[in-house]
């Protein structure tokens, strides 16, 4: 058990969920940094979390088709199944398996406390739909899907901040109680776009399952539907000529300025000097993110050619998967005094 917690290496894990088209805020604020980066650095896993699109009304032709989408477009990014493992969560017994245990772990009130739950439920509630008890229980399985890895570091945009602390505080808990069998993984964000909002209403993220959808810039969106969203952005009743980056009391200038930034390498402070006008920021803005998408949404063209191509990918994902997770969760399930099976 101390050697499983004590592993050398680094090791990184995330997730995204198949629960909606992927937009450009998973993108900046999650894939990218996937692929430009943590696959280089470290043993790192990428994950369709397909258990989590349950946890709301859902359509099954709809999860399984986004399922796959979703993991063509992590390849089209750029992930490298030579570099790095990408599978789908639900190949993996050991994530529901661990997430019990976490369930056990939790207290009802932390659960309850957490900002997604809430708003997510008063979505459901006001949509008139019942909630699901997983919506509640929603973080066990995140923090079994960190966990189950032995995980160092979780790369998110910050909407997951909560989520990645209450899996340190469960790690944490377990270790004490039964024994070191978990590694306490830490969250890291990018320096810009950490969390892109909605262009149509700037003060609430940009967001897959939305039901309105003028503000989302989705990655397989044609230019031109790009090009409408960005020039149709909310800005800001500021007075034009001088530009600001200011989130608080500017937040759709500071949005743009975030997303073009993020597109081109800059710095959104210093780009907000060269912009004196609304119009020539959200062109530069948009062209920046036509020219981001262009060769992910030719990859995944190429990609959806070869389906047989995909479905090796994540098989062989989720073998190697398994064989990571297992022996910790094995572990687990003797720590907290479960029959090891003869
Ligand atoms: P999900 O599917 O909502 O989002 C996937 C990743 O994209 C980031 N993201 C954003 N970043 C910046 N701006 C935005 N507007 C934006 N929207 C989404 C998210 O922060 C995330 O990094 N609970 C997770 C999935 C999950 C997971 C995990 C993640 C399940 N198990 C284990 C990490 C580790 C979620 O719903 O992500």
């Amino acid at each position: 058990m101390a050697e499983l917690a004590g592993r050398p290496g680094r090791r990184t894990f995330s997730g995204i969920k198949p629960s909606g088209h992927l937009t450009l805020g998973n993108y900046l604020g999650a894939m990218r940094h996937w692929v430009e980066e943590e696959q280089h650095r470290a043993d790192a896993l990428f994950c369709v979390v397909d258990l989590h699109a349950l946890t709301v009304e859902h359509d099954p032709a709809r999860v399984r088709r986004l399922s796959r989408q979703t993991a063509t477009l992590l390849l089209a990014a750029g992930l490298d199944p030579e570099l790095c493992t990408v599978f789908v969560q639900s190949h993996v017994d050991e994530h529901a398996r661990l997430s019990y245990l976490m369930e056990c772990t939790a207290a009802d009130g932390e659960m309850r406390r957490m900002i997604q739950y809430k708003e997510k439920a008063a979505r459901e509630a006001a949509r008139g739909r019942s909630v699901r008890l997983s919506l509640l229980t929603y973080p066990a399985l995140m923090a079994a899907d960190i966990l189950a890895y032995g995980t160092d570091e979780v790369p998110v945009g910050d909407d997951q901040t909560q989520h990645v602390e209450l899996c340190r505080d469960l790690a944490l808990r377990f270790n004490q109680r039964y024994g070191p069998v978990f590694r306490v993984p830490r969250a890291s964000y990018p320096q810009v776009a950490a969390r892109v909002m909605d262009l149509r209403d700037p003060t609430v993220k940009m967001g897959k399952s939305h039901a309105e959808t003028s503000g989302i810039v989705y990655l397989l969106d044609e230019p031109d539907a790009v090009r409408r969203k960005v020039m149709r952005a909310v800005t800001d009743s500021g007075a034009e000529g001088g530009m600001e980056y200011d989130p608080q009391e500017r937040p759709g200038v500071a949005n743009l300025l975030d997303v073009l930034a993020a597109c081109t390498g800059g710095k959104p402070q210093e780009l907000a000097e060269e912009y004196t006008s609304y119009g020539a920021l959200k062109k530069d803005t948009a062209e920046a993110v036509v020219e981001l998408l262009r060769p992910l949404r030719r990859r995944h063209a190429e990609l959806c050619a070869e389906p047989s191509y995909m479905e090796g990918v994540l098989r062989e994902g989720a073998e190697r998967a398994r064989a990571l997770a297992r022996p910790r969760v094995d572990a687990a399930y003797a720590a907290v005094g479960l029959l090891p099976p003869g």
